[in-house]
């Protein structure tokens, strides 16, 4: 099973390739980022878009912020392991700007196959811009740490919004909401 999963996964960056999805972004970018960790994983963590560390390794989440997420999955009884973590964009934004709306436009049918084919329980959205993909007109400042059922395909999925790490780590009280909502996210899916 995972290995044709792992198949299919391959075929999205192909695909991606094959497009020429973002040239733009392509031309400066060392690296297409497609993502880490457990393909069969009942959770899929998606932040924003590579940074300088990321498109260097070709490995999402590796820098500073990364290095929070993995002190945070610890804490919560889990490792990279055991999780799935990519970005909605998957090439690096030149200087670390915010990915530009038809950026992430042109990426999100290549995370939606990415998520038909890995099939999670839970999608937890680091950051807005990951979030307002799913869960449209929202305000993180609102909903983060909260359980929000959605439509997804022909299936239920249910969606945990989360501020981004990289904003959270030199704030302290965002960094402590995104720490103790962290904690909870084992309990949330315990009660799904
Ligand atoms: N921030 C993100 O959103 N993604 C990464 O992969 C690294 C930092």
């Amino acid at each position: 099973m995972s290995s044709s999963k792992q198949q299919l996964l391959d075929q999205i960056k192909a695909d991606i390739l094959e497009m020429n999805i973002c040239p733009d972004l392509a031309e400066t970018a060392t690296n297409l980022v497609m993502g880490d960790g457990n393909i069969d994983a009942d959770i899929v963590f998606i932040g924003e878009a590579p940074g300088k560390n990321e498109d260097e390794q070709g490995l999402p989440f590796v820098g500073a912020a990364g290095k929070f997420l993995n002190e945070m999955l610890a804490a919560a009884g889990m490792d990279r392991s055991d999780v799935f973590i990519t970005n909605i964009v998957k090439y690096r934004p030149p200087n670390n700007r915010d990915p530009l709306p038809e950026e992430k436009r042109a990426f999100w049918p290549y995370l939606l196959k990415q998520l038909q084919i890995i099939e999670p329980k839970v999608v937890i959205t680091l950051g807005r811009h990951s979030m307002e993909y799913f869960l449209p007109d929202m305000k993180i400042g609102q909903i983060h740490g909260e359980a929000k059922r959605i439509q997804f395909g022909d299936h239920k999925i249910v969606i945990v919004p989360l501020y981004h790490p990289a904003a959270a780590l030199y704030n302290g009280s965002m960094r402590q909401t995104l720490i103790d909502d962290f904690l909870r996210v084992p309990k949330v899916i315990e009660q799904l």
